[in-house]
């Protein structure tokens, strides 16, 4: 509240005085009139009535007036406003009457209202953006699974094309599962309200596991891996962490060209464990780096059928969840480090 109360009491207590002031001056103007025509007490008390009912009329009237103003105005414009949001129309917007130094209640409730309104609005915009992003990332392998599967049916194939379609399938369908699992990873994190239990475990040997999952991939684009990571238990949420690690990882490899180098290494800083996640591969630029943690968005458009743009986003909120840190360098052409600080989880 940033206008007192203490300032309706005074002029309640102000308005309050006069009345009795008016009320009482008139009374003794009429007894002195009254006693000079020398009239009987009938007139007096029927003068004094009138002046009462006149008074009384004036107050009143003002006192409508000051609520119509003061109260009853401010109250429609609010219901209205409220009728309109809850309609669905999050434009909808109150002018607020005061000086911010001068607010009354009404003016807060205002404010809120269009706070309100901004809030449901910007959170509209996300969603429409989410569901039109998720439709997009499934038309295309959708797509592409109707077309081969179509040329699959013709019988006139031989094998090696035949292979080569179902390949496509299996690719495009592996799109559509990691999407459909990404999506509902990351709608668990943002509507999970209890952290998962945090447990005590090696993250050394998380790491190790994490990066012997990408060793295929590794091997097909003949990258060399470079692992260094101290031997160190940290007390943390293990499948959050196996996440950003997992993601991580599969970017570096993703964006390695033929014969790079990936590097994964693991130092305890203090209370911190810090691990980096580098690689020799295509780099980010200052446009994209701005935005690579955004839902869906992918900078890298060779790659754009690998992967749907959500895997740095779930690090992101990973990361922020358990309070943690991420922070990225990089240079076109020459490669890129992600760096993850876990505060004070060394135990
Ligand atoms: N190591 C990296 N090297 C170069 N660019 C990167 C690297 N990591 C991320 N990026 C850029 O950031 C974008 C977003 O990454 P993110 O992991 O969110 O999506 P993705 O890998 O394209 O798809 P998904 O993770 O869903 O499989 C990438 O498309 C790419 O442009
Ligand atoms: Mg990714």
């Amino acid at each position: 509240m940033k206008q007192n109360n203490g300032w309706a009491t005074a002029w309640g207590f102000l308005l309050f005085l006069l009345t009795s002031a008016v009320s009482v001056t008139a009374t003794m103007l009429v007894y002195g009139k009254v006693e000079e025509t020398g009239a009987g007490l009938t007139t007096v008390i029927v003068v004094m009535l009138l002046v009462v009912v006149f008074l009384a009329v004036l107050f009143t009237t003002a006192d409508v007036i000051r609520r119509r103003i003061a109260v009853e105005k401010p109250t429609e414009q609010i219901l209205a406003a409220t009728e309109r949001i809850a309609k669905g129309d999050f434009n909808t917007r109150l002018t607020v009457e005061h000086r911010y130094d001068r607010y009354d209640q009404y003016d807060e409730i205002k404010e809120n209202l269009n706070l309100m309104a901004e809030e449901l609005k910007k959170s509209e915009i996300l969603k429409t953006d989410f569901i039109s992003n998720v439709s997009h990332e499934l038309k295309t392998p959708l797509s592409v699974i109707r077309a081969y599967a179509a040329e699959l049916q013709k019988e006139d194939l031989d094998d090696e094309t035949r292979k080569k379609y179902a390949d496509i399938i299996v690719n495009a369908s592996k799109r559509l599962t990691d999407l459909v699992t990404n999506v509902l990873k990351l709608n668990k994190l943002e509507n999970a309200k209890i952290l998962p239990e945090a447990e005590k475990f090696r993250l050394d040997e998380s790491l190790a596991e994490t990066v012997f999952a990408f060793e295929e991939g590794l091997e097909n684009k003949n990258i060399c891996l470079d692992v260094q990571l101290e031997e160190l238990s940290v007390y943390s949420v293990k499948s959050y962490l196996e996440i950003v690690f997992n993601n991580l990882l599969s970017n570096a490899v993703k964006f390695t060209n033929e014969g790079g180098r990936v590097a994964l290494t693991l130092k305890k800083l203090g209370k911190n464990a810090v691990v980096t996640v580098s690689d020799t591969g295509c780099g980010i630029d200052e446009e994209t780096g701005k935005r690579i943690f955004d839902k869906f968005y992918q900078g890298d458009t060779s790659h754009a059928l690998e992967g749907n743009g959500l895997g740095l986003a779930l690090v992101k909120k990973v990361i922020d969840i358990l309070g943690g840190e991420i922070t990225v360098e990089s240079e076109q052409g020459k490669g890129t480090t992600f760096t993850v600080v876990l505060k004070e989880t060394v135990v």
